[in-house]
């Protein structure tokens, strides 16, 4: 097992708003470790960018944050914000969400790259737009193409902008959030297995963040599932896709168009009053009685697997409770063959 390059443990994230706390993140401890893709899977609003901005302290300021971030050793929420800039582009790259809201509408494509080289190297203007150019091609866009503005690019090519700036550095750790979200199909493959062929190329790591088990189940080494602002579920992208322990799981991989292209059933949760005990026993075909009343935690399987279920209490899972989710997880499994 490769070693921690980004460690987070036990981080709460809130948010006050006029409706309540949104609980956003709650209990959050996962690694990266180097070398190593991991894919955040989880549906919309469950607190996946929040999570991501977070690393990188982006968060606005009506974020409150417990817990710990720690990149290489150093613990990231305790830095003056001074020396957190080093972090920013340099140790930790990140494309966030929206790429046309991301990039100046006034500069071009080739003058935003270059100005992180300005930024951070303190490379004159000349240098720094040709290291821009060898940027942009390393990404599959011409050099020449470095003077258009981002509304001269497809979405596609803007993707590809995002992914040039957030290697600019070529940090130690890429955050990608959502970067094929609203791509056709073919060009979705065409984003993420060229940011992923660039991470493994640097030795990088990456924490891809999307809400398309597909993308991340190609790409990532690890996947950790996101529900209602808790991670339910860690383990190996063949563990998970192949032997689902948490019925989320389940249900999110019915959803794949292979198999079944059944959509989860019933609405994601407020974060400001979530459901008592488990959150996801609303939604859950497999509940127990303890569920709607007692919290799991997140327990250790086989392996590296974490599960927060109780069909799984104890690392084993309970096969009498647990009988109609072995016979779901089964089902997959022919639909699979
Ligand atoms: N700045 C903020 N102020 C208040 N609430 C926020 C803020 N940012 C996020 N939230 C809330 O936190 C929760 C998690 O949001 P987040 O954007 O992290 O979800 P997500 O998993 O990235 O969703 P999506 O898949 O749609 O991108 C949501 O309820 C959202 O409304
Ligand atoms: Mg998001």
């Amino acid at each position: 097992m490769s070693s921690p390059l980004l460690s987070i443990e036990d981080l709460n994230i809130s948010f006050k708003t006029s409706k309540g706390i949104v609980k956003a993140n709650q209990g959050i401890s996962l690694e990266v470790r180097e070398e190593e893709i991991l894919g955040l899977i989880g549906e919309t609003g469950c607190g996946k960018t929040t999570l991501g901005k977070a690393i990188l302290r982006l968060l606005s300021g009506k974020a409150t944050l417990e817990g710990k971030i720690v990149y290489r050793g150093t613990d990231l929420l305790t830095l003056p914000e001074k020396e957190m800039r080093r972090f920013r582009g340099k140790e930790i790259g990140i494309m966030l969400q929206n790429p046309s809201a991301c990039l100046n509408p006034v500069l071009s494509a080739g003058s935003q790259i270059a100005e992180i080289y300005r930024y951070h190297e303190g490379m004159g203007k000349k240098e720094a737009e040709k290291k821009a150019g060898k940027m942009l091609e390393l990404v599959g866009i011409s050099s020449s193409r470095g003077c258009e503005y981002p509304h001269q690019f497809s979405g596609g090519m803007l993707q590809r902008v995002m992914v040039a700036i957030g290697l600019a550095l070529r940090p130690g750790l890429l955050i990608a959030d959502e970067p094929t979200r609203g791509l056709d199909t073919d060009t979705k493959l065409q984003i993420s297995e060229l940011i992923a062929g660039l991470v493994r190329k640097e030795n990088s790591s990456m924490l891809l963040i999307t809400h398309d088990l597909e993308i991340a189940g190609r790409l990532a080494d690890r996947i950790a599932v996101m529900y209602a602002g808790e991670i339910v579920e860690i383990g190996k992208v063949a563990e998970i896709l192949s032997n689902p322990k948490h019925p989320y799981t389940l249900d999110l991989l019915h959803s794949l168009p292979g198999k079944g292209f059944r959509t989860v059933s019933g609405q994601p949760p407020s974060l400001v009053s979530p459901p008592s005990g488990c959150r996801y026993h609303p939604r859950c075909s497999f509940r127990l009685e303890a569920c709607s009343q007692v919290h799991p935690a997140l327990m250790g399987f086989e392996g590296e697997r974490l599960t927060r279920c109780f069909l799984s209490e104890k690392g084993r899972i309970n096969e009498t409770a647990a009988q109609p989710f072995l016979n779901a997880q089964s089902a997959l499994k022919c639909e699979e063959e």
